[in-house]
């Protein structure tokens, strides 16, 4: 035996709360040593406790007895090992895969369910029937939802490529867009306990590691907020502009605000497109000429004037957008009047970029 053999061996030894990646892909393996008749491996953790940790290092104990002779020696302890050090090996970011794309946008906004991804999923769709090659992918890794606005939480995502550590994912394509969530990759609950640099990684590998092909948008559905994460990603993908989606609410124009001068910052300076204003009035199913200013009238307009930057699209709160959400069926597919209000969203966006 030697360590290659070991290091393979020690594949099988996943992490239930890292989205069951190997330790290996972890690196979290910091050392082996063998000798005749004598094995040891040294885990690094990171800072932070892992409650795990003694059932992993009895997990490697276990794996090692079933592949070693009896009466090896088998010692596995542990170091504690800055988590920066720790990112996973063998995944070498390039920006090969997007090559052939020619817009990177950013779907943004201060904080969640304002309907970022309800907008992205939409926006997608509607540059998709405006004869645009479009792909979108899910980067919320806290909370996935494009699996189940586009049906397709059961879609089985291939891998293309020979090399295990170099394949690269396949985006699901339906509704004429190429679509790839964190969501699909890993399971939607898993998704939600990912922290740290495990999730910038698992967001950057759904840009970074996938066979998108020519297309002329790839939109982003980013976190809410504006943490460590979102600079990461802006460090590492290079985006040409962005989105951001509020309500008209006071409470949501703060973040925007937050949100914007993210991408306003000089060391990521990235143009922001415009603003799209959603739930910005309720309409009934059955009174489809009345309007109800729920969360305030116009305060997306108004802050879009404050921050010099063009209102895309006001986007009303109605029943059919979140039966779209919920069923996999995104409206814009559709010919009503929200679908066309997206179709013309759409537009605006394609113009602006
Ligand atoms: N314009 C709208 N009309 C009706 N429901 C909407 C609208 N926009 C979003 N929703 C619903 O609100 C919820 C949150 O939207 P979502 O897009 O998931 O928000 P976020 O991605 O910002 O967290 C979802 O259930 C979605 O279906
Ligand atoms: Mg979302």
């Amino acid at each position: 035996m030697n360590q290659d053999e070991i290091r393979q061996w020690l594949q099988e030894v996943q992490h239930p709360a890292q989205g069951d990646q190997s330790l290996v892909a972890l690196g979290m393996v910091d050392k082996i040593a063998c000798a005749d008749g004598s094995v040891r491996v040294t885990l690094a953790f990171p800072k932070r406790p892992d409650p795990l940790k003694n059932y992993l290092i009895g997990a490697v104990q276990a794996c090692l007895y079933r592949h070693l002779p009896g009466g090896t020696d088998i010692q596995v302890d542990s170091i504690v090992k800055d988590p920066a050090k720790a990112a996973p090996k063998g995944i070498q970011f390039n920006l090969e895969q997007l090559r052939e794309v020619r817009y990177i946008v950013g779907i943004a906004s201060g904080k969640g369910g304002v309907g970022k991804s309800t907008v992205a999923v939409n926006l997608a769709v509607a540059l998709s029937r405006l004869g645009y090659r479009v792909g979108l992918a899910d980067a919320d890794v806290y909370g996935p939802s494009i699996p189940t606005m586009t049906g397709t939480e059961d879609a089985v995502i291939e891998m293309y490529g020979e090399d295990e550590n170099d394949n690269l994912f396949v985006p699901v394509e339906k509704y004429g867009v190429k679509w790839l969530s964190v969501g699909h990759v890993s399971g939607a609950g898993q998704a939600l306990i990912w922290r740290g640099p495990m999730a910038s990684t698992a967001l950057k590998q759904i840009i970074l590691q996938t066979l998108w092909g020519p297309l002329d948008f790839l939109l982003i559905d980013m976190p809410p907020g504006t943490g460590d994460i979102h600079i990461s990603l802006l460090g590492d993908v290079p985006m040409s502009g962005a989105v951001i989606v509020t309500t008209p609410q006071e409470v949501a124009l703060a973040d925007v605000l937050r949100g914007a001068n993210m991408f306003r910052n000089p060391q990521v300076n990235k143009p922001i497109y415009g603003l799209v204003e959603n739930m910005s009035w309720f309409t009934p199913e059955a009174h489809p000429e009345e309007k109800y200013y729920l969360f305030g009238k116009d305060g997306g307009a108004q802050m879009a004037r404050n921050l010099d930057i063009p209102l895309l699209g006001q986007i009303p709160l109605v029943q059919g957008i979140r039966e779209g959400a919920d069923n996999g069926e995104p409206i814009a597919l559709g010919s009503r009047p929200d679908a066309l209000a997206f179709l013309e969203l759409a537009r605006k966006l394609a113009e602006a970029v």
